[in-house]
């Protein structure tokens, strides 16, 4: 199943002191999605923000909230990111012990369900959970800080995960070092949502956001298959 080119600014790299109209301004840049990464300082070491942040720039957008929660632990948290405005959370199956049952959490909160692993976390670990979820996400750097490189490994990971996925209606989400640069090569490896957090944002205005998020979706466009 071919699903859509999705672009997903990751407000990481915004101005946190005007984040409510940085939001406004990329989903005018035609955002399909805002990417929200989640820190606690524990699971990775980086602290961004909480439920309370979310939940005041709901109103700033009707756009897709992806919630991308780099928390351990997180089970005890999924109802706040549901009650704040998330539309899909996606969890890292290395933060906690049961992920089936944290999947289950985010799905009777009505949430579209994500699961992502850390580079280095080996793709087996979808394998029993596939028709739990509604998103896959590879993370192509270390989760903590914006701006990385992406790792040339994990060309090889998406394009892996595109055939465990199959014909499941599963989107297929990157997120690291997405730039116009490697933003083909994502396509071509399979992947439909590209997360990308500097390389929209340094822009710093509408109009460059503009042209990132049309240069990102004409390169990845270009070579999905
Ligand atoms: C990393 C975050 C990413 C990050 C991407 O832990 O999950 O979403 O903001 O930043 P760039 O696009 O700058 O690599
Ligand atoms: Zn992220």
């Amino acid at each position: 199943m071919t699903q859509p080119i999705r672009i997903a600014p990751s407000v990481l790299a915004a101005d946190f002191a005007k984040l409510g109209q940085e939001v406004r301004d990329v989903t005018a840049a035609g955002a399909d999605w805002i990417h929200l990464d989640v820190m606690d300082g524990h699971f990775v070491p980086n602290i961004s923000f909480g439920p309370d942040v979310i939940k005041s720039l709901r109103s700033y957008t009707d756009a897709t909230f992806d919630c991308h929660l780099m928390i351990a632990p997180v089970d005890d948290y999924l109802e706040a990111f549901a009650k704040a405005g998330c539309d899909r959370i996606t969890i890292h199956a290395e933060a906690g012990p049961h992920l089936h049952r944290s999947l289950q959490t985010v799905r009777h909160l009505g949430k579209k369900v994500g699961v992502t692993l850390n580079p280095a976390t080996p793709l087996s670990v979808f394998e029993n959970v596939l028709d739990d979820i509604d998103l896959m996400l590879i993370m192509s750097v270390n989760p903590g800080f914006g701006g990385q490189k992406f790792i040339p490994a994990m060309a090889d990971k998406i394009a892996a995960a595109k055939s465990l996925i199959g014909d499941r209606p599963i989107d297929l989400e990157v997120d690291g070092g997405v730039t116009i640069e490697t933003a083909a090569m994502i396509g071509k490896a399979g992947a439909n949502v590209l997360v990308a957090g500097s390389a929209i944002f340094k822009g710093g205005s509408v109009e460059a956001y503009t042209s990132a998020i049309t240069a990102l979706r004409t390169a990845a466009e270009g070579q999905s298959k």
